[in-house]
């Protein structure tokens, strides 16, 4: 082909985008919401569900209505939901986190005799929801945050969370050796079939600023000490290389956007399923700027997830997840 400015090869691309019918046909990336996970909270001694106001359109839910929740997402085809428990006490050690009766206990038990066929039901098994000073661990003399001491303390939940007949655990705590522990603790208990969600790659990120409030986390200061650095990716396949040693049935990055390079080397590395988590504060960036009319929020959150997807997770935890998966 030739123009007035001269020739250029002859292939034009721009065929296979000509109308919605041929784009859906050539599309490499398809979502569906099996692939969705979705995340929520219950809270304990509140009667109605509390908004969050970083997070709009998510609330700390009542045991009633973190049901229902469960039930509307499986009506929609969701294909798992996480839940984080919130206490209305929290100590030093987080003791509400191992107590049989702990609000995420008994949220458990709720939807899984609710949902428990329809989707596969998921705990956050970390501490930070529980404890007084807001680290995912416990601490010692000096105050900092012990691993080994903590170890026990995930042991004791990965424990709990099972009897309460979760299917998934995912340690979120970043503490060296959890997964290890957890797969021995469950174990030990006969829950061979409960498999663990491996938050592997979890960097310290600003991005969970509206989870904080979401959990009404205590912490003060950061959890540099534990989370990953920003900027490295040889680490997390450092941290990859354990999990799966210690027997992660599949993996997580952590948070998502920010780290799609990541996700991707994770996802060519591994034969476990590969899940990322959209989180709190990507949520609310969409929300936010959507709310102010600066971008077409429908098509920001399926362009996101879109990108998670093509950069390699097979799963993604996100906020969205219902209304995706009703749009799907
Ligand atoms: C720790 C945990 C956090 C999130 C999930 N699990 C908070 C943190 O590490 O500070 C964040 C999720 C989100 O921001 O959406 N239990």
């Amino acid at each position: 082909m030739s123009s007035r400015y001269g020739e250029f090869p002859g292939a034009r691309p721009r065929r296979l985008r000509t109308t919605p019918a041929m784009r859906r046909m050539v599309a490499e990336t398809r979502l569906s919401p099996a692939e969705l996970i979705l995340p929520m909270f219950v809270r304990e001694g509140i009667s109605a569900p509390q908004e969050i106001s970083s997070m709009p359109g998510v609330v700390q839910h009542t045991r009633d209505s973190l049901r229902k929740a469960a039930a509307e997402a499986a009506a929609a085809g969701v294909g798992g939901i996480m839940l984080f428990g919130v206490p209305e006490v929290k100590d030093a050690v987080g003791s509400q986190g191992t107590e049989p009766d702990g609000i995420l206990q008994l949220g458990i038990r709720d939807v899984v005799s609710e949902v428990g066929d329809a989707l596969v039901v998921m705990s956050d098994l970390c501490l930070d929801e529980y404890t007084d000073h807001g680290h995912c661990g416990v601490l010692d003399a000096e105050g900092r945050v012990d691993n080994d001491a903590t170890l026990e303390r995930y042991a004791e939940m990965a424990q709990v969370q099972a009897d309460a007949g979760v299917h998934v655990v995912g340690p979120s705590g970043m503490m060296d050796g959890q997964v290890g522990v957890v797969r021995d603790a469950l174990d030990e208990i006969g829950k061979q079939d409960v498999a663990i969600l491996a938050y592997t790659a979890k960097y310290a990120s600003a991005f969970y600023g509206p989870f904080r409030e979401a959990v009404n986390s205590s912490l003060k200061g950061d959890r540099k000490t534990y989370q990953q650095d920003p900027a490295n990716l040889r680490e997390a396949l450092r941290e990859l290389a354990l999990d799966l040693e210690e027997g992660a049935d599949m993996v997580m990055v952590k948070p998502a956007l920010p780290y799609l390079d990541v996700l991707r080397r994770v996802a060519d590395e591994v034969n476990v399923p590969v899940a990322a988590y959209q989180i709190s504060g990507e949520y609310a960036m969409v929300e936010a700027a959507a709310a102010n009319g600066w971008i077409d929020r429908d098509r920001a959150i399926m362009e996101t997830l879109t990108s998670i997807r093509r950069a390699g997770a097979n799963m993604i935890l996100t906020y969205w997840a219902t209304e995706a998966a009703q749009q799907l």
